[in-house]
């Protein structure tokens, strides 16, 4: 029985966040790789007290079985991986700390014997700090975004000992930090895998309509040695197109492909090419879409054409489950509710969903907003805490930057003016646009008010605003603030030369409830139906509206909701009960999307 030697703090890693070792950066379209799967049942211990990165354990030595032991994964409880731990064992629903997964692996002979081995996490919530074989080879912070390690060197061809020591204990550093509106979901709860790909192989790459001049593919593609002259060739077979790409000696490549016969992606027709990249050692293919984004005064242009985006928000849980969502069929049943209702568009809320779901929207024709988890109170100005800000919103870039539907990047939701906060997100702005140009930059405001003198909200001194291509607006009329007038006279004057989006609105509901309808905090179904009829005629007034996305989809889990009204535990905002029940008010955001 291998024992893994913890060592080292739990909720911290060793590096400044990203994940070390070998220097493996992330390695793009992992799904599309030869992989073994690691999902399945791990061994578990729980760690409340941290003994496993004290001396306790550091001093151990492997026994044989019949000597005194206080701790084993042996014979012990067991967990699904993926999957969060809260939602698999009743002991773990509330839990915040530590859990060590552990489990044995032989290696399947990868088709080439050279190759490299990279153990690939899809997401790990929060703290993650890998031990293979008894020693340690990395960590990482952040709970929504892949990590790997280059462990070629470290594998035997059978009996390997995998520990992950997972923590996802709130930090007022964190991201996010102490205080959040959803379940705090710990655990490995994506996929694993084992990749398989040659020594020298393609680590990563990005095809994307030139936004200066649409008919041209832009491709960026880069190999995993610093190596000049390296060929690769980009071909999409079914049009015909085709070029030859040479790095440069960082092992990089950029170069044109005519798009002029290219469909474009869209929601209607939501095309995807298959597109092959080949290097001498390497192929690797996967469906990508082409589109054009852009704003134009206040209106938001895909493919040249002004669309307005009929939303919703999502929050990655599986309700009938009540945890987080992870597979395909998740994916499809989240997404068919949505577009049962008319939806052309998601805010996926509030950090980045697992690739399953990203993939599917986009097959899906549904345009996507994705963000990282900057919402509300975070320690701004903390270098650890800007730091993490920036490696999340670069995985988050890295992973999904080929995929069409996504059209545009938030960088936080709710927060408000200070020095800190504006210089932060500032630079994180600049960050997003320098990773990638071809899409927009958004955030989520909650700081518009109404104006007495003009009846009128407005948002001022706000620079993040100011910065952002398009403007999220988070507001609860009717709900958290009362009708400063009748819908239909309440004007908005907010950022009004640029695109609009009401990114939140809504109230709650119990399904089935019909007690006092019209009284408001009533959780009554005739309440919330008739707070979205008053806020979609409010909305008429917004002449920079460019969409809508009520909050939300479905009733989530929430530590910081705990009343009778709500049936504990659970924010009711959404349009559709946790049983799967739809409320009245589904019906009429249907009812306005189908105009
Ligand atoms: C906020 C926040 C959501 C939260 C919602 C609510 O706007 O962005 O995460 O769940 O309000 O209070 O229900």
């Amino acid at each position: 029985m291998a024992i893994f030697l913890g060592f080292i703090s739990p909720t911290e890693c060793l590096s400044e966040n990203k994940s070390e070792t070998n220097g493996t950066s992330n390695i793009i379209n992992a799904y599309g790789r030869e992989y073994q799967s690691l999902n399945g049942e791990w061994n578990i211990i729980i760690d409340p007290n941290d003994r496993g990165y004290n001396d306790f354990w550091k001093n151990q030595k492997p026994r044989n079985n019949n000597e005194f032991r206080e701790y084993s994964f042996d014979d012990g409880y067991r967990l699904n991986v993926p999957g969060d731990f809260n939602s698999q064992m009743p002991e773990l629903k509330y839990y915040e700390g530590t859990v060590w997964y552990g489990r044995y692996f032989d290696i399947e002979e990868p088709q080439r014997t050279d190759d490299k081995r990279i153990l690939y996490f899809a997401g790990v919530s929060n703290v993650a700090n890998v031990y293979l074989n008894g020693e340690y080879i990395g960590s990482h912070e952040g709970g929504f975004t892949p990590f790997s390690f280059d462990v070629t060197d470290r594998l035997k061809p059978s009996e390997n000992f995998i520990a992950v020591a997972v923590n996802n204990k709130r930090k007022a550093d964190g991201i996010p930090s102490m205080n959040f509106d959803w379940w705090n979901y710990g655990g490995i709860t994506r996929d694993v895998m084992l990749l398989s790909v040659p020594k020298k192989h393609i680590v990563d790459y990005f095809l994307r309509l030139n936004p200066n001049n649409p008919s041209l593919i832009t491709i960026d593609v880069e190999i995993s040695e610093p190596i000049e002259g390296e060929q690769i060739e980009v071909s999409i077979p079914e049009i015909g197109a085709n070029v030859k790409l040479v790095t440069n000696t960082m092992g990089k490549a950029t170069g044109l492909l005519n798009a002029k016969k290219f469909k474009r992606w869209e929601s209607g027709n939501p095309k995807l090419y298959e597109v092959f990249l080949k290097s001498r050692n390497d192929t690797v293919s996967e469906k990508i879409g082409f589109r054009t984004i852009e704003t134009k005064g206040n209106k938001i242009i895909m493919n040249g054409v002004p669309i307005f985006l009929k939303g919703v928000n999502l929050h990655e849980e599986i309700p009938q489950r009540k945890g987080r969502a992870f597979t395909d069929a998740d994916a499809a049943m989240l997404l068919h509710e949505a577009k049962e209702m008319g939806v052309n568009f998601i805010r996926l809320a509030h950090y980045p969903h697992n690739e399953h779901i990203i993939r599917m929207a986009e097959q899906m024709g549904l345009v996507l907003w994705e963000e990282i988890p900057i919402w509300q109170n975070i320690d701004f100005g903390n270098p650890k805490t800007d730091s993490l800000a920036s490696n999340m919103m670069s995985e988050m870039i890295e992973r999904d930057k080929n995929r069409a539907s996504i059209i545009m990047w938030s960088v936080a939701n709710e927060t408000w003016p200070s020095e800190a906060r504006d210089k932060s997100l500032l630079g994180l702005i600049e960050l997003t646009r320098e990773m990638d140009n071809s899409r927009l930059v958004t955030a989520a405001f909650n700081n518009p008010y109404y104006d007495r003198e003009s009846n009128c909200f407005v948002l001022k001194n706000d620079p993040v605003a100011e910065a952002v291509d398009v403007i999220g607006v988070n507001k609860y009329i009717g709900w958290y603030e009362d009708w400063y007038q009748s819908p239909d006279s309440l004007k908005w004057k907010v950022l009004d030369e640029k695109p609009l989006i009401f990114s939140e609105f809504g109230g709650e509901a119990l399904y089935g409830n019909h007690e006092n309808p019209d009284a408001k905090w009533s959780w009554s179904e005739e309440y919330q139906s008739q707070l979205y009829r008053d806020n979609l005629k409010m909305f008429e007034n917004i002449s920079n509206l460019a969409g809508v996305a009520p909050w939300v989809m479905f009733d989530f889990r929430s530590p910081t909701r705990f009343s009778p009204q709500q049936g504990f535990e659970f924010n009711r905002k959404g349009l559709v009960s946790d049983r799967g029940e739809r409320k009245q008010a589904w019906y009429v955001m249907k009812n306005y999307y189908s105009h």
